[in-house]
Formats: structure tokens, C-alpha cells, sequence
């Protein structure tokens, strides 16, 4: 038995001096003190030796388990201590080194135009309100005084859905959803995603976006000096205080009488340039009286209310301020466009 002791220890304390990570380590711990160990069985089998034996082979079987213990432990730090060298090598950090510059983007142009845009309306006491990008056909054309069949239609093709909604062609079907909520008097712009049915090419793009404005008060308190001084200073401040705004009558269905909105070219100053193909004006968009049929569509009283309307677009804003020349540059997604703005 005394040989069986000594040969288990040569044995352990040799594998144990060789275990060179701790998963190892464990399996030699339940190998050599285990309870199904070779040792345990012998100090199992030590009550049934004679006395005298009895006390040497416990002993000994004895201090080789605590040997086996002191061997593990000693070879455990070994094994961390061998993990842990050369860390300071391996994971040395140069806290001079210069940083990896992380690569921020912007808001997109026509997205800062729109704030902008926003920000001179809410100076003028006007709140922003959105509207949605699928719309019915009452909100799109019927209750701004489009009717079906009527020619007026062939201005505004767009895509239809299946279950008969499209998608909005102006923002100003917002006029009439805010004007079934609200009661005069407001003033509201409405920006956002529009979309029409044609091919895009420098000046025409199928999904672009508006800003609409709507101002309602009592009969007489609206008139087309209020228009045209609120769409005057909206045009100094996003193109400068030399802009002058010139009014050509035009026809839109929701309004009446109907206007034109140009502004002074804010390249030339209205002498003529390439910008402006030499006429000096820009046009930007329409406006007018809001047609008292708009008002009865919403359902308020007849000869109640008067207001105006315009509605303009921000892609060809933000393509005469910042001077681009073609609208597709916006939805490119070019990097190299972009990082400009
Ligand atoms: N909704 C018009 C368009 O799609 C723009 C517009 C013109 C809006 C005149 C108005 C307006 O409110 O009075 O082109």
C-alpha cells in the first residue's frame, strides 16, 4: 500500500507540474482527490489495516492529499501568472496615439431649407403642422374644389393605390383636415413629401416636397395685402432684404382670385443671369384667396371667413439658394453632393 501512495504521488505531482491551464487542472483535481480517486480508496481502505500499519498509511495517504492540494494550488497561480505575462506587451495602449475620427453626417439640404423655412414662419406666429403622405381623394381634390373630370385634374396626375387612396400631389389637402379640427383664426404651414406621375428629369422629380400656408381670419380682416406682405417678408428672410415679390395672376382651383408668386433673382438682383434665364424673376410657387367653396367643403358658415393660401416649392428653394442646377442632386445620395451643404 505504501508503494501504491508513492507511485500515485509521483504520478499526480508530475501530471500537476504539467497542466497548463486550469480546465486541465480540474480534471487532474478530481482524478487524484476525487471520490472515486485511487487515494480515496486507499483512505477508505486504511480502518481495515492492522494498527500499526493504520497509522502509517494514514499518514501518508494523508499528507499526499494535502500535498496533491498545495500542488494544485501552486500550479493554479503558475497558470494565471503565465496568462498574465506579457499582457503589458500585448495590450499596451499609446494613450498619445491619435484618435480614429468617427465620420458624422448632417441633416440632408432640403431638410435644413425646411427648418429654416420653419423657423421664419414661427417668427410670424405660424405653427407647423404635417399631414399624411397617402391621402383620399375628398382631401386631395374634391374638397379643394377639383372635382372629378374636371380638367384641373390632368395638373395633379399622381400614383393611385389599389384601394383607391393616392399619394398626395400638394400638402394642401393638411388645409382642409386642419380646418374640419380648427376654428379661424390660425395660421399654419404645412411642409412635406409630395409626389407626381411624371418622368423626373433637371427641373421635375416624381417625389419632391411642398410648403403650404394657410392664414383664416373674420371677413374683413384678411385681405391680399396680407398676403402678399407675409409672403414679402418669408422671401427677404430666406433670400435676403433686397427681394422684391411680384404677383401674377394665375388659376388655382382653391383659391380666388389666384396668384403667381415670383421673387427677384437673389444671384442677379433682378438684372438677368443664367440662374434666372435672363428674366430677373424666379418664379417660386402659388398663392390666393382661399375659394369660400373651401371653406363650405370643411363646413363653415357661408361669407364667415376669408383667408389666403400658398404653396411652394422647397426643392426649388433650396435649388436657388444654394444654386443647384438639378433637382435629381438631392435625391442622389451622393456623398460628395452632400458634404457641400
Ligand atoms: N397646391 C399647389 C400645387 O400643387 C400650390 C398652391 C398654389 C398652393 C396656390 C396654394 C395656392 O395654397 O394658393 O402646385
Amino acid at each position: 500500500m505504501k508503494n501504491q501512495i508513492n507511485k500515485i504521488k509521483e504520478l499526480a505531482l508530475k501530471e500537476i507540474s504539467k497542466a497548463r491551464n486550469l480546465a486541465d487542472l480540474e480534471k487532474l483535481r478530481v482524478k487524484y482527490l476525487g471520490r472515486k480517486s485511487e487515494l480515496t480508496n486507499v483512505l477508505r481502505g486504511v480502518k481495515d489495516l492492522s494498527k500499526n500499519e493504520r497509522k502509517e498509511v494514514g499518514e501518508m495517504a494523508n499528507k499526499l492529499r494535502g500535498e496533491i492540494e498545495s500542488g494544485i494550488k501552486n500550479q493554479e497561480l503558475r497558470i494565471k501568472e503565465l496568462e498574465f505575462s506579457g499582457i503589458e506587451e500585448k495590450e499596451k495602449i499609446d494613450v498619445t496615439y491619435p484618435g480614429r475620427k468617427i465620420q458624422k453626417g448632417h441633416l440632408h439640404p432640403l431638410t435644413q431649407v425646411r427648418y429654416e423655412i420653419e423657423e421664419i414662419f414661427k417668427s410670424m406666429g405660424f405653427l407647423t403642422v404635417e399631414g399624411r403622405e397617402v391621402e383620399d381623394e375628398f382631401h386631395n381634390f374634391d374638397a379643394l374644389n377639383i372635382p372629378k373630370n374636371h380638367p384641373a385634374r390632368d395638373l395633379w396626375d399622381t400614383f393611385w393605390l389599389k384601394d383607391g387612396n393616392l399619394l398626395r400631389t400638394h400638402t394642401s389637402p393638411m388645409q382642409v383636415r386642419f380646418m374640419k379640427e380648427n376654428k379661424p383664426p390660425f395660421r399654419i404651414i404645412i411642409p412635406g413629401r409630395v409626389f407626381r406621375y411624371e418622368a423626373s428629369d433637371a427641373t421635375h422629380e416624381s417625389n419632391f416636397y411642398h410648403v403650404e400656408g394657410l392664414m383664416v381670419d373674420k371677413k374683413e380682416k384678411i385681405t391680399v395685402a396680407n398676403l402678399k406682405s407675409t409672403i414679402a417678408c418669408f422671401m427677404k428672410n430666406l433670400f435676403g432684404e433686397k427681394t422684391k415679390l411680384r404677383l401674377r395672376p394665375s388659376y388655382f382651383p382653391f383659391v380666388e382670385p389666384g396668384f403667381e408668386s415670383d421673387v427677384t433673382c437673389p444671384y442677379c438682383g433682378g438684372k438677368g443671369c443664367r440662374i434666372c434665364k435672363g428674366t430677373g424673376w424666379i418664379e417660386l410657387g402659388g398663392s390666393g384667396m382661399v375659394n369660400q367653396k373651401v371653406f363650405t367643403s370643411v363646413g363653415f358658415p357661408e361669407d364667415k371667413y376669408e383667408g389666403f393660401a400658398f404653396g411652394f416649392g422647397l426643392d426649388r428653394i433650396a435649388m436657388i439658394k444654394y444654386g443647384v442646377d438639378d433637382v435629381r442632386l438631392f435625391y442622389g445620395g451622393d456623398l460628395r453632393f452632400l458634404e457641400q451643404f
